[in-house]
């Protein structure tokens, strides 16, 4: 039996059509913290496409005060959290519906909905948030006008905002103030966002490309405005992106961002007004490192994006969400790839896109949660904002414009938008609009074999195997899938495999793109003079593991000579796997041999390559990704052989480290560009090395200087770098830089929450990590409610610091138990991310193992827990 407020599964299979449309909606808001009222008057009709039947609204935490239809009062009764009204008018005819309820927003911690955050109001409606404001069909399908009537307390709100346009305001009695905004565009409740508080606004007037003038906006606190320029110049180069390379122009006169600093997500593309963590907005050289300022250019971007892929075509339902998270991923990628503009930055942006697909997405398919890009079922869709949802969703549109040709994929989008402007759309109306603009193309002719990525969850393998006779050179690949929840066999998939030849002398001898559809293919290469050596997947052309047992002195000539660079990255990686699994299975330890020192030396002193490659490459693979590879993992051990190879690499290259960091550290004034942030990440990882390297040698010249360098930095890259080069090699001097970088930023929010997770993620030295962040939780500016906050404690130490967090006497998963429960009371979105921590902990060796399970089934045991926590930790233990 289900208690109340718990959900039973909802299946993609049982979708029906609503059986009433709502063409028009009028809110009216009085806000208040404590209780915010709210008139909603609706133009209601049956479908007639649907047998008759109630109107079953949807709500959460209301008061319903009173309810009307045709101005008249009618009877109604509640069906767990719905409102159903059986005596609706006769007839396909609209009817009004007037709906008087109210809400606390004060008193709203899980942050969905209407809430109060620094005095301001905000709302997160996406995904089915809108039903905490009001009674309403809470489902993407369900398209409607919206007018919006705010009304507060002039000097407490002095901005008012809603979608689309403001028509009128002006002042009321008692102090009160209100204003009157009309959105243009019919849209899903989930695109529905009002801001109400004491905001200040950078603007901008722009003219685009088709010659129509826009305003965009920036809204932030009083001392902020001097953070706005950065996401400012990301919007405008967003809105021209976007119609530059798809002819999607800007649909608003007005167009707004505001930040807020308690929000469950990244951002939200409420039409017209996306609402962001303020983490994605705010940036000034002092404050933003250079991977801030990247993503702030991502986020904006993205969430820009979704004006046209998720709000002017919408998803049908939720189990469709990656139709526009996919897309709008991918898109985002283009972007920041065509910013960074030459060769080698596209290639640095899409290697660091691929660290996260496999870092963070491969396990996901790999685990408990699995499921395929357009799951079948859920409980809580919040659990399915998902980085397979998103970048392996990405990955699967990106493989369609693979396989339709970057021409041909534009063409492909404009058919799509041309389709669906307006509608609430599948997946399968996706990749049929990109088939059909592209007859003829692998995608059309293998169209329902490659929607497998949407239906089939699990990372696939292809084997590679290679033969060399009389001048003929084969590669054979062979695909296959593992098993995952509730999906034992799997059909093969269509799989584009760009791959090259390099020859001999290091030239490039020959190349193509294999489009597989059968499990086992073959390339064959004639009139070869001597063997060469395969790149395969080049630029990582499909989201699979290639499993190809490549020789050291393959992986060196690619390393050395490979003109795609992704591969060339590839190399090193392999080269740093291989050497640490060696150690893992074997005695843990090992000395690095000559061959890769010196290979990992030549990169490093690299007369042309870019300083934010080499820095990629020089940089080892992470645990996370390593402990995929292995059966069974005891995550200490990882954690100590990758210290080890760090160590030697660390020792061995001292003095190439020590070059490196005195050509690269000094840049000029301050720009977040590519080149000089690629400078400032290498010469901060020499920094990091030197300092480590000086550990194992006593030497105090290099720690002495990243403290100097820490106090003078005129940027936060450089500052938080020379910081975290103490923290890492656990120098005494990390005590007074920690000191003394909290007093500097005590009054900078997104700055504490990277003293906090610096802490909470550094190297475990005999388990000292636990303590700290147990006594973190007692610090003044810790706060367990604001999601960054508990983000940067919490999760980094029990998601981001595997070598700490699992530990042999347990304690970690305790309070990985306790945190999960303590957040469920206060925000089950966020409980339930943190829950996942413990996603892999069947491949964790003994006595972890046990301890995680039982640590699981605990919070299981726990009656109430939200349809959030409940559903991650059963999947965790179901067998
Ligand atoms: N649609 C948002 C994005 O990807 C995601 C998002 C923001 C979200 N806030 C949320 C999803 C709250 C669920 C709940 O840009
Ligand atoms: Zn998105």
């Amino acid at each position: 039996m289900l208690r109340e407020g718990q959900n039973a599964v909802i299946y993609r299979a049982d979708y029906q059509p609503p059986a009433y449309w709502i063409d028009t909606v009028d809110l009216c808001f009085d806000l208040d913290p404590a209780k915010t009222r709210v008139l909603n008057k609706m133009k209601v009709r049956r479908n007639p496409q649907v047998a008759p039947q109630p109107l079953k609204l949807d709500g959460d935490e209301l008061n319903l005060a009173r309810v009307l239809v045709n101005g008249q009062g009618t009877s109604f009764k509640m069906e767990g959290d719905r409102l159903v009204l059986e005596n609706l008018p006769e007839g396909d005819a609209p009817f009004d519906l007037e709906i008087f309820t109210t809400c606390a927003p004060a008193k709203n911690s899980k942050l969905m909905g209407l809430y109060t955050s620094n005095d301001s109001f905000f709302t997160q409606c996406e995904a089915e948030g809108f039903r905490r404001i009001t009674y309403f069909l809470d489902r993407p399908d369900v398209m409607a006008s919206y007018t919006v009537t705010l009304r507060a307390d002039k000097q407490k709100y002095p901005v008012l905002l809603s979608n689309g346009n403001l028509v009128d305001q002006g002042d009321l009695d008692d102090g009160r103030h209100f204003a009157k905004w009309v959105d243009p565009h019919r849209k899903p409740s989930y695109l529905f966002a009002l801001v109400a508080g004491q905001l200040v606004c950078r603007e901008q007037k722009i003219t685009s490309r088709s010659g129509n003038d826009h305003l965009l906006q920036v809204y932030v606190r009083a001392g902020d405005l001097d953070k706005t320029e950065h996401a400012m110049n990301s919007l405008i180069a967003s809105v021209a992106w976007d119609e530059a390379r798809f002819g999607l122009p800007l649909d608003l006169e007005r167009f707004m961002i505001v930040a807020t600093s308690d929000f469950n997500m990244g951002a939200m593309e409420n039409k017209g007004l996306n609402i962001f963590n303020t983490k994605y907005v705010l940036a000034s050289q002092a404050t933003a490192t250079d991977t801030d300022f990247m993503n702030i250019e991502s986020v904006v971007g993205h969430e820009y994006f979704h004006n046209w892929s998720g709000n002017r075509v919408t998803c049908r339902d939720w189990f469709q969400l990656s139709l526009k998270e996919g897309l709008t991923v991918f898109r985002d990628q283009e972007f920041s790839q065509d910013l960074a503009g030459e060769a080698s930055a596209r290639a640095v942006k899409r290697i660091e896109d691929v660290r996260v697909l496999r870092t963070a997405q491969f396990p996901e398919d790999a685990g408990p949660m699995a499921h395929p890009v357009r799951p079948e079922q859920y409980l809580e869709i919040n659990n399915f904002y998902t980085v397979t949802v998103y970048e392996k969703g990405a990955e699967v549109v990106r493989m369609q414009q693979t396989l339709v040709g970057r021409e041909g994929f534009e063409k492909g989008l404009a058919q799509y938008f041309q389709r669906h402007d307006g509608q609430a759309v599948t997946c399968d109306d996706f990749a049929q609009a990109i088939a059909d603009a592209n007859p003829g193309s692998h995608l059309a002719n293998n169209l329902e074999q490659f929607k497998r990525w949407y239906s089939q969850a699990g990372t696939p393998r292809v084997k590679a195997t290679t033969r060399f006779e009389n001048g003929t050179y084969e590669i054979t690949l062979s695909q296959s899938c593992p098993p995952t929840p509730g999906q034992a066999a799997k059909e093969p998939f269509v799989i584009p495999v760009a791959w090259g030849l390099v020859g001999a002398d290091g030239r490039e001898v020959a190349g193509g793109m294999q489009v597989m559809t059968q499990a086992t293919e073959t390339i064959r290469v004639d009139g070869l003079a001597s063997e060469p050596v395969p790149s395969l997947l080049r630029g990582f052309s499909a989201p699979v593991v290639l499993e190809w047992d490549a020789t050291d002195a393959q992986l060196l000539a690619l390393l050395e000579h490979d003109t795609d660079p992704f591969n060339r990255w590839e190399a090193a990686q392999r080269l740093g796997v291989r050497r640490m699994l060696d150690a893992i299975r074997g005695s843990g330890a090992i000395t690095l041999d000559d061959a890769y020192l010196q290979a990992m030396r030549s990169i490093l002193r690299h007369p042309k390559l870019d300083a934010a490659f080499k820095e990629l490459v020089l940089t080892l693979p992470a645990e996370t990704y390593v402990s995929e590879q292995l059966d069974e993992v005891d995550p200490q051990r990882v954690h100590a052989v990758r210290e080890s190879l760090r160590e030697q690499l660390a020792s061995a290259l001292a003095g190439d480290w020590a070059w490196a960091y005195e050509e690269h550290k000094e840049n000029g004034a301050y720009r977040p560009d590519h080149v000089s942030a690629g400078r400032r990440a290498l010469a901060g990882l020499a920094l990091t090395h030197l300092c480590i390297a000086a550990r194992s040698s006593g030497d105090t010249v290099w720690p002495g200087k990243a403290y100097q360098r820490f106090k003078d930095a005129s940027n936060m890259t450089d500052r938080f770098n020379a910081l975290s080069a103490l923290v890492v090699s656990g120098h005494e001097l990390s005590r007074p830089a920690l000191d003394r970088f909290h007093g500097m930023f005590r009054g900078e929010a997104l700055v504490l929450d990277k003293w906090f997770a610096l802490q909470a993620g550094a190297p475990d030295r005999g388990g000292n990590v636990l303590p700290v962040v147990r006594s973190l939780m007692q610090h003044p500016d810790f706060n367990l409610r604001n999601p960054n906050r508990a983000r940067s404690l919490i999760f980094s130490y029990c998601s981001a610091n595997p070598g700490a967090f699992h530990r042999a006497d347990a304690a970690g998963y305790v309070f990985w138990g306790d945190r999960v429960l303590e957040l469920d009371g206060v925000n089950p979105q966020v409980a339930a991310r943190l829950a996942r921590a413990m996603d892999r902990w069947r491949k964790l060796a003994e006595p972890m193992r046990s301890a995680a399970r039982e640590a699981i089934a605990r919070v299981a045991a726990k009656p109430d827990l939200s349809n959030d926590v409940r559903e991650v930790v059963t999947r965790a233990l179901a067998d």
